[in-house]
């Protein structure tokens, strides 16, 4: 069916409104692979696949943030690529579009606990787990026993990670899921999933690489017996000139940070903490990030229009799902800026209202979506 046919129907019926998809943890486990600020609904972006693309076709998300676009794509026989500033964010989404070999998961496991064992915990470290602290320190959030552990992993981490390897990135990935939270699995004392508010309860020495390997076997459950189409995803900062070839790809589907996002650093600081950065790179590194840069100017947002056009195949589509508030109207902002090198096709919201002209009464998930749909 032709894509414009497809757009019409999906705003008539909003597919990922009714069940099963209207279910919150409709999906594929693995998309929970690691908790993300601003993650897209999976529902959502699989049938934005289906619309805007077909079969063996290039998805791109150049935000990747956690790789749903990426992970959508490829269980439905989509190539997919991706890229994202955040190393964090490459790992996530790298673990999730390639497959593993369970043998090399053990010997890093191994590796990880050994290390634990017989390395001294270094300067730098130590350091910076004094240093880093937006919302208490480090050493409330863990038993000191745990919190020797977790330091300890840092710096093996540090030291050997291998973001080319989709084992490595799937360790790297459970591990900072369970930095925090408020059950069981978390290593943390009581705390949230997203953003490590200021922990309660008691210190419970947690073993981390028990807690780990829990998490490992629930992901590697998740992809027994599936079939993907594996993927790309690769660092890149989004306001360089972008390392993907003139006219390769067919879909660009992503979703940009909110400009009303609460703070950058509240939100994913002992993440950050864990990955590599000290208090300079908080400082200074988090100015590269949109989340921060689009607070004093959307212009910002003319090269990511620019090279989305170069990249994209003639007459292909690139869909960005925007947030919507009562304060800012980022589709509205960027709308100018996009038809400087795109089409403008429709900039389309999805409000509760619209939702219940349509008979649809889902009150989970998401309140407002907007999405601006451009075509080359
Ligand atoms: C809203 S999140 C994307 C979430 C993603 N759609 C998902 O489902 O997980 C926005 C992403 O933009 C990334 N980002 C911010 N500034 C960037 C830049 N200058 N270059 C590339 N990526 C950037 C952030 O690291 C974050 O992962």
């Amino acid at each position: 069916m032709d894509k414009e046919k497809n757009w019409k129907n999906f705003k008539i019926t909003l597919p990922h409104r009714k069940p099963p998809y209207s279910k919150r943890n409709w999906g594929n486990g693995l998309h929970s692979l690691c908790s993300y600020q601003g993650k897209m609904k999976p529902s959502l972006v699989h049938h934005l696949i289906n619309v805007f693309s077909n079969k063996n076709q290039l998805v791109l998300d150049p935000f990747a943030g956690s790789g749903t676009t990426m992970f959508e794509a490829s269980l439905q026989n989509r190539n997919s690529l991706g890229f994202d500033i955040s190393k964090i964010a490459v790992a996530i989404s790298h673990a999730k579009i390639n497959n593993y070999n369970s043998k090399n998961i053990l010997k890093i496991l191994n590796e990880a606990q050994n290390y634990i064992d017989k390395s001294k915990i270094s300067e730098k470290t130590l350091k910076d787990s004094k240093d880093v602290k937006f919302n208490k320190t480090l050493k409330e959030y863990y038993h000191p026993k745990t919190f020797k552990e977790i330091l300890s992993l840092r710096d093996f981490f540090i030291k050997n990670f291998d973001i080319k390897s989709a084992d490595w990135c799937l360790v790297f990935s459970c591990m900072l899921h369970i930095l925090h939270g408020n059950r069981p699995y978390a290593l943390s004392r009581r705390s949230h999933p997203l953003t490590p508010y200021a922990p309660t309860g008691e210190f419970q020495y947690k073993n981390v690489i028990d807690k780990l390997k829990r998490k490992i076997d629930l992901s590697l459950s998740h992809k027994t017996d599936l079939k993907i189409t594996s993927g790309k995803c690769f660092i890149q900062d989004i306001l360089k000139k972008w390392n993907i070839k003139s006219s390769s790809v067919d879909l660009i589907l992503t979703s940009p940070p909110f400009a009303f996002s609460t703070k950058f650093y509240i939100n994913n600081w002992i993440r950050y903490w864990f990955g590599g950065w000290g208090i300079e790179n908080f400082d200074k590194e988090s100015f590269n990030y949109l989340e921060k840069k689009q607070k004093k100017n959307f212009n910002v947002y003319d090269n990511i229009f620019k090279e989305s056009a170069r990249v994209l195949k003639k007459n292909s589509y690139m869909v960005l799902h925007l947030g919507l508030s009562d304060k800012l109207d980022m589709g509205k902002i960027l709308l100018p800026i996009a038809e400087k090198y795109l089409k403008v096709s429709d900039l389309f919201n999805e409000t509760v209202e619209h939702c219940e002209k349509h008979g649809i009464r889902d009150k989970g998930g998401t309140k407002e979506h907007q999405y601006l749909v451009l075509k080359s």
